[in-house]
């Protein structure tokens, strides 16, 4: 297997990073009209705006050079054919298949998983609906009004930011709350605004055995029962949405209450699949679907549509281009619209669980930088926070601004103010200001010209600055199922190219496993096991304070 640095087009991009490094994206403006119209795609309702990137003609086609040689056609076929191409775990890697809404078969060990994508989508179709319409009735005999999801990660992320972002979509009666947190106060609080006859639970967990979704599916159980009259009311209470049937029922959850999925969807994929029940509940069935049609779109578009104009693939690509060549190791998600305010949580674990890897897939050292870290907050607060450093900061930090072009709000020049500053923002990063540009400010404000020289340093802005202007034609369950299946396609494309596998975990297990060793410390159920001296005095001082 060929290492990325052996190829023949890294060692092409090399050279041509050193010959076009120092150019600046306001005179590739001024050199071409058309750069705009150029470097702009549209898949479905989401437009990019790829042309305020250091980039260039050149640039892009070397860049698919690369793509090719690291094998990403064949890559992609593979995926889609449901080959086993998480080798570490053995597994393929189909969230695909949960959107495949041709229904064209896709095999995993020769059998054909659609009929089980389709039967499970129908019972939680079937689910939403008796929810929805009031036919499913608590255990006192009224309405579910609150869902409670009790899952963690990708049990979490991915039905939480979706209910977030298409709250105008969600059924007026539903309030939806989310807990992951091992730290009692958030389960105390959300017990604190529901009512346990009119309160649905969804324990979501894959493996079924983490331990922070099943302390806290343990202890909702057991509020739930100071009130219910018997344990048969659990039944209509609790639900489970995970691909370990076993474990659901040993947990004492009835599996007809249980909502499967299967080893080939990560749980960072999963929100497609039965992970999605609290989207469906919220939005309604026709509205998953519609954001299962938005992924599907998308899916459709990477895997037809040529490198060159394929928008995972040029994302995926010009984010190889900062990370390995100009060494940007962060990469922001900064999104216009208070909606998809978690929307960088939901993708830094998508890309930092993804992609965060150190060997090949033939478990050699990588020889190359992986995946950026992944941060981000709404783009306005973060106008008024860090983005300072991103504007006048030492580092290169590449950032995805996301907004949504349909006016929502009736609040008289809001959307307007948003957009402008989305707009200026992304000019700004591409332009900045020349020492020219600040002297004659500063000259026409009638400062003396001792003052405007010491000011100019500080108010120059070098400009260069990256940036990917995603425009969504509207918030909706479509262009939200589009948006997603593009970021995890831009994952994989880089995960392809770095050679590296992106489907496997590893690398959370460790903390994992000594916290059980601490554990059983902190209870006194083992005497304290040999640490090094922080995390002896760290377990000794906690012992002291809660158990002496
Ligand atoms: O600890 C990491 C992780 O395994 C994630 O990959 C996953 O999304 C999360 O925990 C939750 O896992 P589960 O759905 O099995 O509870």
């Amino acid at each position: 297997m060929r290492h990325l640095t052996e190829l023949p087009a890294w060692n092409a991009l090399w050279q041509h990073f050193e010959q076009t490094k120092n150019v600046h994206m306001r005179d590739l403006f001024a050199e071409d009209p058309n750069r705009a119209e150029r470097y702009w795609l549209e898949v479905g309702g989401i437009m990019l705006d790829y042309s305020k990137n250091r980039i260039t003609d050149e640039t892009l086609a070397l860049l698919m050079d690369l793509a090719r040689e690291a094998g990403l056609p064949e890559r992609i076929k593979q995926m889609f054919h449901g080959d086993k191409i998480n080798p570490t775990e053995h597994r393929a890697v189909l969230h695909v298949a949960l959107r495949n809404r041709t229904n064209a078969p896709i095999k995993v060990d020769g059998e054909d998983v659609m009929p089980k994508v389709n039967a499970v989508l129908e019972r939680m179709g079937r689910f939403a609906h008796a929810v929805r319409g009031g036919e499913w009735l608590g255990y006192t005999n009224q309405v579910i009004t609150d869902v409670v999801n009790i899952g963690i990660g990708g049990s979490d992320l991915g039905p939480l930011m979706m209910c977030s972002a298409l709250k105008p979509f969600g059924h007026p009666r539903l309030r939806m709350h989310f807990v992951s947190n091992i730290d009692g106060m958030q389960l105390k609080e959300t017990l604190k605004k529901v009512h346990p006859e009119t309160t649905l639970f969804v324990v979501a967990s894959k493996t079924f055995t983490t331990q922070e979704t099943l302390t806290n599916a343990l202890t909702a159980r057991a509020w739930f029962l100071k009130y219910a009259n018997s344990e048969a009311d659990v039944a209509k209470h609790f639900v489970a949405v995970s691909t370990n049937q076993k474990a659901v029922a040993a947990f004492g959850i009835n599996p007809a209450n249980m909502f499967e999925f299967w080893d080939w969807v990560g749980g960072r994929y999963s929100l497609w699949s039965a992970i999605g029940l609290p989207i469906m509940l919220y939005l309604g069935e026709e509205n998953f679907i519609e954001m299962l049609n938005g992924a599907h779109l998308m899916d459709q578009h990477f895997k037809n549509a040529p490198l060159e104009q394929n928008m995972p693939v040029l994302l995926a690509m010009i984010g190889i281009w900062y990370i390995n060549f100009y060494g940007g190791g962060s990469h922001i998600i900064a999104p216009y619209d208070q909606y998809l305010h978690r929307l960088p949580a939901f993708i830094q674990q998508l890309d930092m669980e993804s992609n965060g890897k150190q060997v090949t897939l033939d478990g050699q050292a990588v020889a190359h930088e992986t995946a950026p870290i992944i941060w981000g907050e709404t783009g306005i607060n973060g106008q008024h926070a860090f983005f300072q450093l991103l504007h006048q900061g030492t580092h290169i930090t590449p950032i995805d601004l996301i907004a949504s072009l349909e006016k929502r709000s009736n609040l008289p020049g809001h959307h307007e103010i948003l957009l402008a500053n989305v707009f200026a923002q992304a000019e700004a990063f591409m332009r900045g200001k020349t020492a020219a540009e600040v002297r004659t400010e500063l000259a026409a404000q009638g400062l003396p010209e001792s003052e405007i020289e010491a000011l100019v340093p500080h108010k120059v802005f070098v400009g260069n600055r990256p940036s990917n202007l995603l425009l969504l034609s509207r918030l909706d369950p479509r262009n939200m199922g589009s948006l997603i299946a593009l970021y995890e396609h831009k994952i994989f494309v880089q995960g392809v190219v770095w050679g590296i596998n992106s489907f496997d975990q590893w690398g959370v297990e460790l903390g994992k496993q000594l916290a059980k060793t601490i554990l059983a410390e902190l209870t006194g159920d083992t005497p304290p096991q040999a640490h090094d001296s922080s995390t002896a005095r760290l377990v000794q001082l906690y012992r002291q304070t809660n158990c002496e």
